[in-house]
């Protein structure tokens, strides 16, 4: 299978199979209402930092495509909606491209359109370091992402089912590169476990891309016809989860991308309250940006930010930051997850991060 075919075949199953069936479990986390919230419209900031450069709104078009000449228009695309809304972007795997030295123009068509952008480079923890330096001068890039997606790999034919000396690989790409390294997953999540591992290495930056969105194993046996069971087609940390986890381990210095199954304002607001610097968003962008245009993407996130402006209005905070601290209420298998997990319940319905 060539590689320009895989990409193809990622965006048309991603499109078909759309989401889950696992679940993001934030239907779990209800907000208090305020009566008293003292705020005007005004007051309400939606701008972040991120690495040292301003969004201004909080959102991510996360990694999707590039390598071969048919992708360099999703590209294009995404890079229009994210420099007319003022939020991040990252483009897909460059990995192949820097291995065998193909590709280049549909990744460098980022920078025609969104020259000054916050852009991530991406790459496969397989990579030299000099492959990912070489990623991130492509783009002249913000960051780096490196994904980690063992389970995609194990479900993909071609796959790489060795998944040893990745951990090291990664502290290794870190020290080889001019940029701050993002340890992202592709779906499945990252649990506390993990976070702490790369976070001994001294990884900063996360993007938990948790279960409840794109599913990666589906689309690998999608491509192959395979039926997958019950338990792999859920397979995963749902994002609400994941996302607890780092809010768990995460502190001032650290930076956490909350990713995978976001896609309404009320998801947004739950995954800032949940200690989320940054939220991003790919499936459904994806979608928008195919079959409707980019005009429809950048609507989509105006109308999202609109409607998160109500929540923080209603909640009585000003910055998406602020979320962290109003109180929430957890039900359901998130009740057992924080149980079982020993994490304290009063004290996470108080505040997180
Ligand atoms: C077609 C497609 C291709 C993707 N390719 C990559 C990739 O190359 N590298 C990566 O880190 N993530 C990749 N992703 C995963 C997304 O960046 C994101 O983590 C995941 O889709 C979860 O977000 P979502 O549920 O909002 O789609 C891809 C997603 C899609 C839909």
């Amino acid at each position: 299978m060539k590689r320009s075919q895989r990409k193809l075949e990622h965006i048309k199953y991603a499109l078909e199979l759309g989401d889950g069936p696992g679940r993001t479990h934030f239907k779990d986390i209800r907000f208090l209402h305020n009566c008293l919230p003292e705020i005007n419209p005004a007051d309400i900031n939606l701008s972040v930092e991120i690495f040292g450069k301003h969004l201004r709104l909080p959102f991510l078009i996360d990694a999707i495509t590039g390598g071969t000449d048919a992708v360099a228009d999703v590209n294009a695309k995404v890079a229009q909606a994210a420099e007319a809304l003022g939020i991040a972007m990252a483009v897909g795997s460059q990995y192949g491209a820097v291995r065998d030295g193909v590709g280049y123009a549909s990744y460098e068509v980022v920078r025609k359109y969104n020259p000054d952008g916050v852009v991530f480079a991406n790459i496969s923890a397989l990579a030299t370091p000099a492959q990912a330096q070489e990623a991130v001068k492509m783009l002249n890039a913000n960051a780096l992402e490196v994904h980690l997606n063992p389970a995609q790999e194990l479900f993909m034919l071609e796959g790489d089912k060795d998944f040893r000396g990745l951990l090291e690989n990664l502290v290794r790409i870190r020290d080889g590169v001019d940029v701050p390294v993002i340890a992202k997953e592709t779906g499945c999540g990252i649990a506390l476990e993990e976070y702490k591992r790369l976070q001994a290495e001294g990884i900063t930056c996360f993007d938990c891309a948790g279960v409840g969105g794109t599913n990666f194993p589906a689309i690998e046996a999608a491509r192959y016809g395979v039926e997958l069971t019950t338990d792999f087609a859920a397979w995963g940390i749902p994002t609400g989860w994941s996302l607890l986890d780092g809010s768990i381990c995460c502190g001032e210095k650290d930076l956490l991308i909350a990713s995978g199954g976001i896609r309404s304002a009320s998801q947004v607001a739950k995954a800032f309250a949940l200690g989320a610097d940054v939220v991003g968003i790919t499936g459904v962008v994806l979608s928008l940006i195919q079959n409707s245009g980019v005009e429809a993407a950048v609507a989509y996130f105006e109308d999202l930010s609109k409607q998160l402006v109500n929540y923080m209005l209603l909640l009585g905070a000003p910055t998406p930051k602020a979320l962290r601290s109003v109180p929430v209420i957890y039900s359901g298998e998130t009740i057992n997850y924080i149980a079982n997990r020993g994490y304290d319940l009063v004290n996470l319905s108080k505040n997180r991060r």
